[in-house]
């Protein structure tokens, strides 16, 4: 149970080669550092435990029968993404598809579309091809606006493009994707891409240029019923369909990137997501191995997911100490994230405030000068004081930015019922939640929020015989899907939310 070391894998397969064909293996996850070899000869290693890498085989793949053996090591370290202490299960090895892909000698490598920025009807991107040694023909075409560009790439095999298009805009009411055809020489790529605004104004977040409240729950990748690392897509239905039921328009995935099914589900069923890679708690903020560990994470979310519609907002930590080691490192994150995608909003979510007279407490964190969005821990109520106690506090900050109220919350046992100031029981925790909405109600900044959590899920954190059993217990689903007190009471709030400010 638990286990943490090296795990091996081994197949045999068959494969025929074929000319001009380039061939790869896709990892789309795991955790946390993996090294594979192919008939015998070490082939690459990845470190990180949940974006996707690909190493090509092309060289190395024998026409017949071939020998693929990986190891996945999820011993933890001091300078690793995460470092030693995380709230959450340790999960190790191979936790998503290993697949073999096969592509023409030039291939599609990455493409990005969305709507230019400030711009509702003008798509802006570009394509990149690998293995072009001079420029190609590219097409980009979308079938229902009866739209089909043609551009040339460079000699690096890029190619830019902008050009108007009448569209309908996504958004969580009408999650509309197009069908998007990239197709160039021997290779056609075949996606499904929506389109939508999304910017800052002052305290607000604007959607298509209409203020919207984010009616968000936090959740980790936990597999619903039988629990540990999520697997298929049908868990990851059951999840956010839970968060639909909530009344939720908004999904935190925390702590890391989750599996891609999961973000394209989010697409199609219109959840904006907030997606967060794991630099979480205090890590080696001095390591310059570390900042780079980091940013791969980063740029690999990035890149896997820059074209979702549903994905609004790239986090950047979560919980970090405020020193100037961990803000210096978080501003270079920052500005990376930038580079890679200067379409989407940055964040993080922050848990060190400042008492700014009575009963009244600041966001002055450094970080949030980096950030678009203010990120805010706090749990009143569980962590500390009394749950009536958040009636009279106030939140305020030193931006004037957006803020989510990313994490509040509190345990309880499924069926446990008593006093409502006995903790652990459901009465506690739906208490906990009625006195936080009393207190969010009163904070202006407040652009949406994503209490701590939809489902129960394992932890080594949490020991507590009888109560805990290794698993946090703030869920508002237990891990055996049954909904406790507190679920009904903000599914109540975000119907009242969602009749007087349907955006
Ligand atoms: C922290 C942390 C979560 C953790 C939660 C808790 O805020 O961000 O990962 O699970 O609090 O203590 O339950």
């Amino acid at each position: 149970m638990f286990y943490e070391g090296p795990v091996w894998y081994q197949r045999y397969f068959s494969y025929h080669k074929r000319a001009q064909v380039r061939t790869f293996l896709h990892f789309a996850a795991a955790n946390y550092l993996a090294r594979v070899y192919l008939n015998g000869e070490k082939i690459g290693e990845h470190e990180g435990g949940f974006t996707p890498f690909v190493l090509e085989v092309t060289s190395n793949v024998r026409d017949g029968q071939n020998n693929i053996v990986v190891e996945v090591n999820n011993v933890r370290r001091p300078d690793a993404v995460p470092a030693l202490s995380t709230d959450w299960w340790n999960y190790g090895g191979l936790t998503r598809s290993v697949d073999l892909v096969d592509v023409p000698d030039v291939f599609v490598q990455d493409y990005f579309l969305q709507l230019a920025k400030g711009s509702a009807d003008q798509i802006a991107g570009w394509v990149q091809l690998d293995g072009a040694s001079q420029p190609q023909t590219v097409s980009i075409e979308i079938p229902e606006l009866g739209l089909k560009k043609s551009v040339s790439t460079d000699a690096n095999g890029h190619a830019e493009f902008r050009f108007p298009a009448k569209l309908t805009l996504w958004s969580p009411e009408a999650p509309k994707l197009y069908r998007v055809v990239i197709s160039s020489g021997r290779e056609t790529v075949e996606e499904q891409i929506g389109f939508r605004t999304i910017e800052t104004r002052g305290t607000q977040i604007l959607l298509n240029w209409k203020p919207v409240f984010l009616r968000g729950i936090s959740l980790h990748e936990e597999a619903p019923f039988r629990g540990g690392r999520i697997v298929s897509e049908d868990e990851d239905r059951t999840l956010l369909e839970w968060a639909k039921e909530l009344g939720c328009n908004f999904v935190r995935l925390a702590h890391y990137p989750h599996n891609e099914a999961m973000v394209r589900l989010a697409d199609r069923m219109g959840l904006l997501v907030w997606e967060e890679v794991p630099v979480y708690w205090d890590i080696a903020w001095q390591n310059r191995s570390t900042l780079e560990n980091a940013k791969a994470q980063l740029r690999d979310t990035i890149t896997r997911d820059h074209d979702r519609a549903s994905v609004i907002l790239w986090s950047l930590s979560n919980e970090t100490p405020p020193v100037p080691a961990r803000t210096e490192f978080l501003r270079t994150l920052a500005d990376y994230a930038r580079s890679l995608d200067s379409t989407r909003l940055l964040t993080s979510a922050m848990n060190h405030t400042q008492p700014a007279g009575p009963n009244t407490r600041s966001l002055d964190d450094p970080l949030g000068q980096y950030l678009d969005v203010l990120g805010l821990n706090e749990y009143v109520g569980w962590y500390e004081r009394r749950p009536e106690d958040a009636d009279a506090i106030r939140w305020t900050s030193s931006y004037q930015k957006p803020l989510i109220v990313s994490e509040f919350g509190a345990g309880a046992v499924y069926g446990k019922h008593g006093e409502a100031q006995t903790r652990f029981t459901e009465e506690y925790q739906a208490r906990v939640f009625e006195h936080q909405i009393n207190m969010l109600r009163q904070v202006p900044s407040l652009a949406g929020m994503s209490p701590w959590l939809l489902m129960d899920f394992r932890s080594p954190r949490r020991p507590l015989v009888g109560i805990q059993d290794f698993h946090n217990r703030k869920g508002l689903i237990s891990d055996g899907g049954r909904r406790k007190q507190a679920f009904y009471v903000l599914q109540r709030f975000y119907g009242e939310l969602a009749n007087s400010n349907p955006h």
